[in-house]
Formats: structure tokens, sequence, C-alpha cells
């Protein structure tokens, strides 16, 4: 691990941009090469064939991503952000002056509507944001220094569980922790049951946690969402095969896969998958792995879980995040929900709570 205070410069004026940001790297590069690849290879051998999400997401991956929430099917990030513009100014009134910790804070487009609720108080300012791409993590936070001058900022290169288990000192009196943009989708339950662990050990009582879940809807609306008219979603899920191949000199043919999407309504998931058209073999040499096809097999490359509010609100309270306030928007396709760390106490019970609807 190594911090870097990105400058150091004798004559900064105290609210340079310098002394305002501190990027600390949690995954030393040894580290992120040890193992690399070992998911890609499990993966690949288990039947059916799996291959984590986090490989949708090499510099084109991301891009296509940003496309996504831009098209008219997909509704999570519009809505979410409509909530977020509606409750924000509520959120801050509860939290008072609080840091916000956010995870997989990538362009941190949301995140400038809570910190502009909090410069509207004329509270402190401070944004520890937590991405696993050093690259978009400076430059989204550098951009923000420049927007809100008596912002600072420690961020941290890291894994969601590392960086929950070393979170540095809180300078304000409490902090938030934000998980917006529906990412809890994407865990399993055994993940998410993981996550939710983390979060509960590193709040504080007192403490907050913000989640953004996308809710459960119809299925044509869905299945809308994740098979987009222009093909963007389908371009993002082939994507990871050239992704692959570049990172572990594979040698997939994108053409030869299609994209497949649907919802599975027993288990509330959409389910997202890459469907081999042909008989075929795939080498990735880096990993020394020969992969067989066979016409019509599939690669699971992603779920995204839809949430009942309620149940989130039990199950968040059931670990000692009380719900404290949940918003969703006026087709309830949406929910945002802050929790509050509860203060240990015998036969705890999650605090009765009540749903707003933005218009
Ligand atoms: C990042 N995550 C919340 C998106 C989702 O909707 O589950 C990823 C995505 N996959 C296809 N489209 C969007």
């Amino acid at each position: 691990m190594y911090t870097s205070q990105t400058a150091s410069s004798k004559s900064a004026s105290p609210y340079a941009i310098e002394n305002r940001l501190q990027v600390q790297h949690l995954l030393a590069l040894s580290q992120n090469k040890q193992n690399e690849g070992s998911d890609v290879v499990s993966g690949l051998k288990q039947t059916p064939k799996t291959l984590p999400p986090k490989y949708f997401y090499d510099d084109r991956g991301s891009q296509l991503f940003e496309q996504i929430c831009e098209l008219p099917e997909y509704y999570l990030t519009r809505t979410e952000t409509a909530i977020l513009q509606t409750c924000a100014a509520e959120i801050v009134q509860i939290t008072g002056a609080s840091e916000l910790v956010e995870l997989g804070s990538g362009s941190a487009t949301k995140t400038r509507i809570l910190l502009d609720a909090y410069n509207n108080l004329d509270l402190p300012l401070r944004y520890l944001p937590i991405d696993v791409s050093a690259g978009i993590l400076e430059t989204s936070a550098r951009q923000l220094l420049l927007d809100y001058p008596s912002l600072s900022i420690h961020g941290l290169v890291s894994t969601y569980e590392l960086a929950l288990e070393q979170l540095p000192p809180t300078k304000l009196n409490t902090r938030t922790i934000c998980f917006i943009g529906s990412t809890l989708g994407n865990l399993t339950p055994k993940e998410c049951d993981r996550f939710f662990a983390h979060i509960a050990n590193a709040l504080q009582p007192g403490e907050y946690f913000l989640l953004g879940i996308d809710l459960q809807k119809p299925k044509h609306l869905l299945e809308a969402a994740y098979n987009d008219s222009s093909g963007v979603t389908a371009q993002f899920n082939l994507n990871m095969l050239d992704h692959l191949n570049w990172r572990f000199e594979g040698n997939f043919d994108p053409n030869q896969f299609e994209h497949l999407a649907f919802y599975n309504q027993s288990q509330s998931q959409i389910e997202i998958y890459l469907r081999s058209k042909k008989a075929q073999t795939v080498e990735l040499r880096a990993l020394d792995l020969i992969v067989e096809f066979e016409t019509g097999e599939t690669i699971m490359t992603e779920i995204s879980r839809k949430f009942d509010l309620n149940a989130m609100q039990r199950e968040l309270g059931a670990r000692g995040l009380a719900p404290v306030q949940a918003w969703t928007d006026a087709n309830r396709w949406f929910g945002l929900l802050l929790c509050q760390m509860e203060f240990p106490r015998r036969n705890a019970s999650p605090a009765p709570n009540s749903i707003a609807a933005a218009d």
C-alpha cells in the first residue's frame, strides 16, 4: 500500500487542488497480478460456463456502459438521478455534516447532487471515492476539486472489501457510505451477505448507509432495458470477449457469439449470457487454457437482481442497519434507502420507516 499526496509545491495556496487531494493505493501491483485470470479459468471450466462481470469494464466497456446509461430503455440511471435530485436535501438534513464514502465512484456524476446539497447548507465537504480504476478515480477527483473549492478528497484505489476494512479515520463527525447505481444487483445473494457484513463492520453506531436498488417490475420493461433496440448492451456483453483476448492472449471471435438477456422471474433477476453460434474451440494462451463450445452453449456473464424495497429494509434492519427513510419514483421502479448503524442495545428491532415517492 502506498499513499500519494499528489504534489508539494510550497507556494501553493491552501485551497490548491494538491493540498486537498490524497490518493491511497491499497492494491499493490504485484497483488493485482497474482492469480490474475484464475477466475476466468475456473468460470470457463465449470458447467454451465460463467465469466465474472468485472471483465466488462476495460476502456471500451466503460464507454459502452456510459452509453447504456443514456439509452431510452435503460430507465435505471435517469430514475435514480431524479430521485436523488428530489431527496438530496432531505438526506443532508438527516445526516448533517458527514463525509461521503462512495463505493464504485466511477465518474461520480450522481455524487455531485449530494455534494451540492451539503454545499447549499454550508456544511464541510469531504469525499472518499473508492474505485479499482486509479485513472478514473483521479480524473474525476480532480474535476470535483476544481468545481468545489472547499472540498477535500481522500481516494482509495481498491476493491470494496479491502477499502471497507481500511478506511482512514473520520475527519468530520460522521460518515455516510454510498452504494448507488444498483450495483448491488450484480452480486449473488452470498456475495451480498458478505458485502453487508463489511458495511456493518465499517460503520460506527449512528453512521449512515445510502443504497440505490433497482426494483421488481413487469418483465417486458426489464427485458427491454437489457435488450435495447440500438444493440449497445449486446456490444457491451460481446466486448468482454475482446477484453479477454487482449488481456489473456485469446482468440475468441465475438462474431461467433450472440447476446442473450432475459428475466428469470423465479429468481427476480435479469440473466445475461453469451451464446456460441457454432461448435468451436477457443484458446487463452496466457492462461494456458483451451475451451470447447457446443452450438448454443452459453456463458453467463452477469446477473442483475431486482429487489423488493420492504424486504431489503427488513434485511438491512436485521444486520443492525436500521432503515431511516426510503424514497422511490412515482412508478416505484427504483429505490433509494438511507439506513443508520444502530447503537448496540438488547432486543434491537428495525425502526418503522416510511417510503416517499418522488414525482
Ligand atoms: C452496473 N450494473 C448496475 C448494470 C445493471 O443494470 O445491472 C450493468 C449492466 N449490464 C447490462 N446493462 C447494464
